[in-house]
């Protein structure tokens, strides 16, 4: 039996192309009202075109879906949510989509490429999901999923300020996980792989044709149905693969917490980077854990 997604509200922004026009169309069949949010500008983030997102609202209509269009940029991420309760009382999905990109190599970028990169990606996220937040709290119920990419987690050549704000949203994300886990507030990441406008010509044709925005969906709709108690996750996705990361830490080398010398850290390089014996912290205190666990404190209390 398919998830059934009736009675949720669904904002999911950028959803007039590629990754957002496939979760919105998902979501809408599955019986979400869909806020279909879009600028509708180019993909390094000039101009702007209500009917992108009118185009989606058409189409998930059409096949007996509730949609409503929303042409905001997220920048004003008070207004989509408005939208959300306006139309439709609630807001219980928010899918941080929407995004351009600015490449340059990190010596060539300017400040405005930096900051309307971040604009979209960071504070765009941050814009929409602080004005649903609150309303998620109260009605203790709420998703988000925040979009990431390999850039964000690996890095990227010409791509500083997009990997920057990617992997900034997993923070985001991990942090919402927490302050929502109590409330019934459930935040994941994916970093997806799509053809879409914004891949461009970086891929061959037989490749781009396998990796359809569609096989990317279905992660989101698990991450936001209520049968799904995840939160704090991080996925990569893409082309009939889904796969989840964790950190990773080798056990570490410990020295004198009174001092130690540069010397004593050269010796131990290779202990400090051998990940044979690796961990996988999961909050802050796991570190705290691990600093206690300095064989050098012993009887220093
Ligand atoms: N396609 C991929 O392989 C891939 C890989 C990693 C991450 N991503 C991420 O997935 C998301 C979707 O990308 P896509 O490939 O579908 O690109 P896309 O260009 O097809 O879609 C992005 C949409 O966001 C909209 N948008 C841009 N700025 C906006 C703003 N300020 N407010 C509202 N809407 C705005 C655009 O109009 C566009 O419709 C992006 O965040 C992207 O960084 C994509």
């Amino acid at each position: 039996m398919a998830l059934d997604f009736r009675g949720r509200v669904a904002v999911i922004t950028g959803a007039g192309n590629g990754l957002g026009r496939s979760h919105a169309l998902l979501l809408g069949s599955l019986g979400a009202s869909v806020v279909v949010n879009d600028l509708g500008g180019s993909w390094q983030g000039e101009g702007s075109d209500a009917t992108v997102a009118d185009a989606v609202v058409a189409e998930i209509k059409a096949s007996g879906g509730e949609a409503v269009a929303n042409p905001d940029s997220v920048a004003q991420g008070d207004k989509i949510i408005e939208c959300a309760l306006d139309h439709f009382g609630r807001v219980d999905i928010v899918v941080n989509n929407a995004g351009i990109l600015r490449d340059k190599s990190f010596h060539k970028m300017s400040d405005e490429d930096w900051d309307l990169v971040y604009e979209v990606h960071l504070k765009g996220a941050f814009k929409v999901s602080r004005a649903a937040f609150p309303h998620m709290r109260e009605q203790g119920y709420g998703r988000f999923v925040m979009t990431t990419s390999a850039a964000g987690i690996y890095g990227n050549f010409g791509q500083a300020n997009y990997s920057a704000c990617k992997l900034a949203l997993h923070g985001l994300s991990q942090t919402i996980a927490i302050e929502g886990r109590n409330r019934g507030v459930q935040s994941n990441t994916i970093a997806p792989l799509a053809a879409s406008r914004m891949m461009g010509t970086i891929l061959d044709e037989k490749t781009m044709a396998r990796l359809k925005p569609e096989t990317v969906s279905p992660l989101v709709a698990q991450l936001c149905h209520e049968s799904c108690d995840t939160t704090g996750g991080l996925f990569e996705v893409g082309a009939g693969w889904i796969a989840r990361l964790r950190w990773e830490r080798s056990r570490g080398a410990y020295f004198s917490p009174s001092g130690f010398t540069v010397d004593e850290v050269a010796d131990s390089w290779d202990t400090i980077n051998d990940f044979s014996d690796a961990t996988h912290p999961t909050s802050p205190a796991d570190t705290m854990r691990a600093v206690g666990e300095n064989p050098h404190l012993v009887g220093q209390d």
